[in-house]
C-alpha cells in the first residue's frame, strides 16, 4: 500500500509526533537513504515485526545497480529469522555480504553454503553487547518496524522486540515503518529494558519470574536520528504448523511421561519449571501435549511465542508467556489480535538480550526443549549443519538455553530422509551443544535421561534408549571395538578412521547403512 493510501487521519493516529510527520516518505524514496557497503540493522523475527516495504524497494535498487554493473550489497543484521520480503527479497537481489545473527530463508541458506554470502551464526543473547561492543563494525542505518509513534516520539513496538532496542540506540540514522496492519492494542505488552551495560558496569537484572516487568512498553529514538518514516499495511509472515505427525506425538508422551516422573521423584514442582520451547513442528507438538497433560498453572519464558503456547494461555494452563516474539499461523494469529484483552496481562514481548539472557534462564531454573539434526552417542548435539558443512539455520537461541537451564532437552525423529539417515551417530559432524550441556535426548523411540552419567553409560543409554532398531545394532557395534582396544582412552573411546563415515557412506551412496 502506498503513502497516498492512508488517510491524514489514520496517518495522524498512528504518528502522533508532529515533527516526525514531515519525514513521511515512500519505500523507493527511504530506501535511496542507503548505500552500498552500508550495515542495515532491520527489525524481524521469526517471521514477525519486520520492515515490509523498505528491504522490497532496497532490493530493487539493488537489482538495478547489478544491472548497470554496479555491485550493491549491505551488511544485514536482524533479531533473527525473517520473511521472503527481507531476507528472500535481499538475497534474490545478491544484496547481502555478511548476514547476522539467524536465518531461515531457502536464498539466504543457498547462497551461504554456495559460498556467495558470510553469515556469523551466533548466540542470540550475544548479539546486542556485541553490536554494543563495536565487534560488527558500524551501524549505518536501522529500519524498523513500529506500530505507532507517540506525541513524545516513543515508539510503539510490534509483534517482535528482536534487537530493535540495540539498532534504535547505536545507528547513525534510522528509518521507522509504521505498519496500519499491527494492532495499537500491542500497546502495553512490551517490556523494554534499558538497564543492561557492557562489563565492567553489569548489574544483576532484577527479574526473577516470567511475569515480573522491568522495563517499559515503549522504544526508545533521538527524533533527530530518524531520517524516513514509511506507512504500511501488510501482514506478518505467519506460517502454518503441520498437524502433529506419530513421531512429533511420540515425542511429546516421552516428554509428558519424563515430566510426571520427576514431579513424582519431587525433582520438579507440581506446575513445572519456566518453559522454553524451540521452533518447528515438534516443539509446538511438545506444547499440545502439554495442553493434554495434567499439568497446571504453568509458565513460560522463551523466545518465540507460537501456536501451542497460544493454545496454553486460552485452556488456562499456561497462566504467564515472556517471549521476544510472537510466531504464529495466520489463524492463531487472527485470533491473538482480535482477542488481545484476553492475553493482556499474561503476555509480555522483550528484547531478545532479555529474553535469551544466561542469568535470567540460569536463574529461573527453566525448561529447555529444542529440535536437533543429529545427536552422537555420547550427546553432543548438532542443530546447525547437515554432513558437517551445510548450513541449515543456525544456532538461534537453543544454546542460550540449553547451557543455562536446569534440564536441556533435544528432540528428533530418530532417522531422516525416509530412513536413510541416522539421527543418532557415532560422532556429530558438527557441534553446537557439548555433552556438558545437554541433558536429556528425547526420540520417537524413548528418552535418554543422561543426568550424572559417564560417557560410556551415556552411550549405552542413547543407543538403546533414542537410536532407531535400524542402527542400534551398528551403534552397540561401534561403541564395543573402540572399547575394546581400537581407541586408546577409555573414557569416552571413538574410532577415529570410522567415527564419520556414517556421514561419508551418505554423502557417496545416500544412505547410511551398509549394504550387505
Ligand atoms: N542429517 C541430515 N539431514 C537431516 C537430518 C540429519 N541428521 N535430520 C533432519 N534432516 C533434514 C530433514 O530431512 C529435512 O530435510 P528436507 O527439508 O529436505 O525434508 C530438514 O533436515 C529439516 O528437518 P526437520 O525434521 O523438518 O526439522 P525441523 O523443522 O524440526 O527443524 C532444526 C529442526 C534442528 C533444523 C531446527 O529446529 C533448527 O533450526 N534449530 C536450531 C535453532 C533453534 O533450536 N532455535 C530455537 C531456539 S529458541
Amino acid at each position: 500500500m502506498t503513502t497516498q493510501a492512508f488517510t491524514p487521519e489514520a496517518t495522524q493516529a498512528r504518528i502522533q509526533h508532529e515533527g516526525l510527520r514531515s519525514k513521511i516518505m515512500t519505500a523507493e524514496q527511504a530506501a535511496e537513504l542507503i548505500q552500498p557497503g552500508f550495515n542495515v540493522g532491520m527489525s524481524g523475527f521469526t517471521g514477525s515485526g519486520y520492515p515490509k516495504a523498505v528491504p522490497l524497494a532496497l532490493a530493487a535498487r539493488m537489482e538495478a545497480a547489478h544491472a548497470a554493473g554496479k555491485p550493491f550489497r549491505v551488511g544485514l543484521w536482524t533479531g533473527a529469522s525473517t520473511a521472503p520480503e527481507l531476507d528472500g527479497a535481499l538475497a534474490k537481489a545478491e544484496g547481502i555480504s555478511m548476514r547476522l545473527p539467524y536465518q531461515s530463508d531457502p536464498t539466504v541458506r543457498n547462497q551461504i553454503n554456495a559460498g556467495g554470502m558470510f553469515y556469523s551464526d551466533m548466540h542470540l543473547s550475544h548479539v546486542a553487547p556485541m553490536a554494543w561492543a563495536g565487534f560488527f563494525g558500524r551501524l549505518n542505518v536501522a529500519v524498523i518496524e513500529v506500530a505507532g509513534i507517540l506525541p513524545d516520539g516513543r515508539l510503539i513496538p510490534t509483534t517482535s522486540v528482536g534487537n530493535n532496542k540495540t539498532w534504535l540506540d547505536i545507528a547513525d540514522h534510522v528509518i521507522l515503518e509504521v505498519n496500519h496492519w499491527q494492532s495499537t492494542g500491542l500497546e502495553g505488552m512490551h517490556d523494554i529494558y534499558y538497564g543492561t551495560r557492557l562489563p565492567p558496569h553489569r548489574q544483576p537484572i532484577m527479574l526473577t519470574a516470567p511475569h515480573d516487568r522491568i522495563g517499559e512498553p515503549y522504544l526508545h529514538c533521538d527524533p533527530e536520528k530518524i531520517i524516513a518514516i514509511v506507512q504500511t499495511d501488510a501482514h506478518d509472515r505467519n506460517s502454518p504448523f503441520s498437524p502433529p505427525d506419530e513421531n512429533s506425538r511420540l515425542i511429546a508422551q516421552h516428554m509428558i511421561d519424563f515430566f510426571q516422573h520427576e514431579v513424582k521423584a519431587g525433582r520438579l514442582p507440581a506446575n513445572l519449571l519456566p518453559l522454553q520451547s524451540g521452533v518447528g513442528n515438534i516443539a509446538n507438538a511438545v506444547l499440545a501435549g502439554l495442553n493434554e497433560s495434567p499439568f497446571n498453572n504453568m509458565t513460560a519464558y522463551t523466545e518465540v511465542l507460537q501456536d501451542g503456547m497460544l493454545e496454553m494461555i486460552k485452556s488456562g494452563k499456561l497462566t504467564f508467556a515472556s517471549a521476544t516474539a510472537l510466531s504464529l499461523s495466520p489463524e492463531a494469529t487472527q485470533y491473538f489480535t482480535t482477542h488481545l484483552d484476553e492475553f493482556r496481562g499474561r503476555v509480555l514481548l522483550r528484547p531478545q538480550e532479555i529474553s535469551n539472557h544466561p542469568e535470567l534462564i540460569r536463574r529461573m531454573g527453566m525448561l529447555a526443549m529444542n529440535a536437533m539434526i543429529e545427536a552422537d552417542i555420547y550427546g553432543n548435539v548438532n542443530s546447525t549443519h547437515l554432513m558437517g558443512s551445510t548450513v541449515m539455520n543456525g544456532i538461534g537461541g537453543s544454546g542460550d538455553f540449553a547451557r543455562n537451564a536446569y534440564i536441556s532437552f533435544f528432540m528428533s525423529p530418530s532417522t531422516a530422509k525416509g530412513g536413510a539417515i541416522s539421527c543418532i551417530v557415532p560422532m556429530v559432524s558438527h557441534t553446537d551443544h557439548t555433552e556438558h550441556d545437554v541433558q536429556v535426548i528425547v526420540t520417537e523411540q524413548g528418552l535418554a535421561d543422561l543426568r550424572g552419567l559417564a560417557p560410556v553409560p551415556r552411550a549405552r543409554r542413547v543407543i538403546e534408549k533414542c537410536a532407531h532398531p535400524d542402527y542400534r545394532d551398528a551403534l552397540t557395534d561401534y561403541l564395543d571395538r573402540a572399547l575394546a582396544g581400537g581407541a586408546p582412552g577409555k573414557h569416552t573411546p571413538h574410532l577415529l578412521q570410522e567415527s564419520l563415515s556414517w556421514h561419508q557412506r551418505f554423502v557417496q551412496t545416500g544412505d547410511m547403512r551398509k549394504k550387505g
